[in-house]
Order: C-alpha cells, then structure tokens, then sequence
C-alpha cells in the first residue's frame, strides 16, 4: 500500500488493459435480457469480436465496472459461470442513474465492460463439503453464479439454497429456482416478507429458515449475500448453529470508482474491498460493522 491509501493490487487487471488503457471499458452487446421481477433485469452479454470472447476468463464472486454513454459506470457481480463459457450474465437491480439506464437498453444494444475484478469465492477449499447457500433479494445474482458453477462441475456434497424476497411478486431468478428444486442433491426453500393471496410458503425474514436446514455445520461451508442488514443477522445465527468464522463466506459492497485497487475509494480499514473483496470471510470480517462498512460514503 502506497502513502496515499491506494494499491496497484490487481494483477488480472494489469493484464487486461484495452489498448494499454485499465479504464478503457470493452464494447460487449446484449444477445438476450430476461425480466426477473419488475426491479430486476438479467443481461446476457457478449464481447465485440470473438477473440475477446473465447479469451476471457473469471471465476464466481468477481465483478465488472460496467458503463453506459453518460451515465457513468457501477461494479456489477457475474450472475453466470465459467462453466457455461460464451457470454457473462449480469442481474442488475434499478438504483439509479447507471442502473435505470440499463433497464431501457434493448438487445442489440451495446455496454462498456472493464474486468473481471475482485477476490473469487474459494472454490477450491469446498471439496467435498456440503454448501448451505443464504441470499435476499439481488444477493442471489453472485451465489447463482457459485450454484450453477457447483452443479456443472459434480459438486460432491449437498446445496441447500435459502432464499428471502419482500412478496412473492419480486422473487427473482424463478427459472434457475425451478432447475435448483428438481436437481436431486439440491434443495430451496423460499420465504416472502409479505404474502399475497396465493402464497401457500414461508413468510417472514430469511433467518427463519435457518432452523430448517439438515447440514453439519462441521462439514459444510455456508455463504451469504443479501442487504446488509440481513447479512448481520445470518451471520449471527450462522455462528450460533456452529458454523466456524472460516466457514461464513459473503460479498461486502462498497462504493467503487477505479475496481481495480487505484484510487482507494472503497477501502475498509487497511484493505480495499475491489481487490482484497469482495468476497470475505467472516474471519476476515470480524471486529468491523458490516452495515457500517457498506453504507459510508
Ligand atoms: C462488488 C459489487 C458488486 C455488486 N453487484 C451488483 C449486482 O450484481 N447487481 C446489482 O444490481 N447491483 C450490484 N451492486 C450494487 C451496484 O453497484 C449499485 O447499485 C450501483 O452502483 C448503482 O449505480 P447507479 O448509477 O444506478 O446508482 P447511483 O445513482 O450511483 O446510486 C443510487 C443509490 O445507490 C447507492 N449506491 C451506489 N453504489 C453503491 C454501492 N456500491 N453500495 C451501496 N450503495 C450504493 C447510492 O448511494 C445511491 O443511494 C454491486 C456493488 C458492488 C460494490
Ligand atoms: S481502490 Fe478504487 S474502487 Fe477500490
């Protein structure tokens, strides 16, 4: 780390420069966009030229600064996996000015990608474990990157996926829950905030379905991503069921601006969460506020 807070820390990112420029986002079309509730686009995307494409390369857990003309650029998680090669999927929640933009995009159109960016989940280390996956609203866009990933490669345990949603209406990724739930190893359970007439399952915050999963917590790996708040709460009653510091794994959002561990905008402490993150473990974590983390400016 420099005197000024500021780290050259993202090797992949050193070798991805576009015409030896890191900020100079590469041009990718949208192929296909699906509704995942009326908050939720997923885009699946390809880079311009086939090189680009058939060369690029991430791993479940990192992310892309992702730009539109005049709206400026967001990091945004990989939604899909690299078992799946051809085109990145990325679930983007409107929030604002960049988000909003794309939301009016159409097929065909173009966006600028820099990336991929950030620490992966550490796939390595969950061999042979069995994974309890928890997720609220948009969480689920970078864990259903790790789920699929898991399912393609024969992942060799258990999935047990929890996921909470405010109504039935925005719960999203519905096609990937129906694939999930008829996969045997795998099982979802799904909760809403609020019920609408209809809704026959769980109701409340997605903590109430902790008490309903049948993993060892000295076998398994749990990971969590979601707001804030209901990251604070899992992580809590994760660790309260046994689950060790090592074994609680979540994504940790902050504001970016560079992504690749230049301009010091997102650090926490002594690390910065675009290159030491996002993905952390709750050993990594211990000690910091996580809501405080996110939201300061
Ligand atoms: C590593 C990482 C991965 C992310 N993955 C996804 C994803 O897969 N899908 C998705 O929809 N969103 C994701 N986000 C959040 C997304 O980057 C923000 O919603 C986005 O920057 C908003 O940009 P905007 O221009 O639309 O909104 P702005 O007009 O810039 O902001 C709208 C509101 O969102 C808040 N905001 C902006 N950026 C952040 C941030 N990083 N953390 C918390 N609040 C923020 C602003 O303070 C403001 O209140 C991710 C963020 C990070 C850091
Ligand atoms: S150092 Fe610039 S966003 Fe992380």
């Amino acid at each position: 780390m420099s005197d000024c807070g500021c780290r050259k820390g993202n090797e992949q990112a050193e070798n991805d420069k576009n015409g030896g420029n890191s900020y100079l986002p590469w041009p990718a079309r949208i192929e296909a966009i699906s509704e995942e509730n009326s908050q939720i686009k997923t885009f699946v995307l390809a880079f311009s030229g086939d090189k680009r494409q058939q060369d690029y390369r991430y791993l479940p857990g990192q992310f892309l600064m992702v730009s539109v003309p005049h709206c400026g650029e967001a990091p945004i998680s990989i939604s899909s996996t690299p078992t799946r090669p051809g085109s990145v999927h990325l679930s983007v929640r409107r929030a604002g000015l960049l988000t909003n933009a794309m939301h009016g995009l159409a097929v065909g159109d173009t966006v600028g990608l820099r990336g991929p960016y950030g620490r992966p989940f550490p796939l390595e280390t969950f061999r042979g474990k069995d994974l309890l996956f928890v997720a609220g609203g948009i969480g689920l866009a970078p864990l259903r990157s790790v789920i699929n990933h898991a399912l393609d490669s024969e992942h060799d345990g258990r999935i047990e996926i929890l996921y909470g949603s405010r109504s039935p209406e925005d719960i999203a990724f519905k096609a990937d829950i129906a694939t999930w739930e008829a996969t045997p190893k795998v099982s979802c359970r799904l909760t809403v905030d609020v019920a609408s007439p209809g809704w026959e399952g769980e109701v409340g915050v997605v903590t109430r379905l902790l008490p309903q999963v049948d993993l060892d917590p000295k076998t398994s790996v749990a990971l969590v991503c979601g707001p804030p708040l209901m990251i604070r709460f899992v992580m809590a009653e994760l660790s309260r069921m046994g689950y060790s510091d090592e074994r609680i794994i979540t994504t940790m959002e902050r504001h970016m601006k560079c992504g690749l561990g230049a301009c010091g905008h997102c650090h926490m402490d002594d690390r910065l969460v675009c290159v030491d993150g996002p993905v952390f473990s709750l050993a990594e974590l211990r000690g910091r506020d996580v809501v405080e983390l996110r939201d300061k400016p």
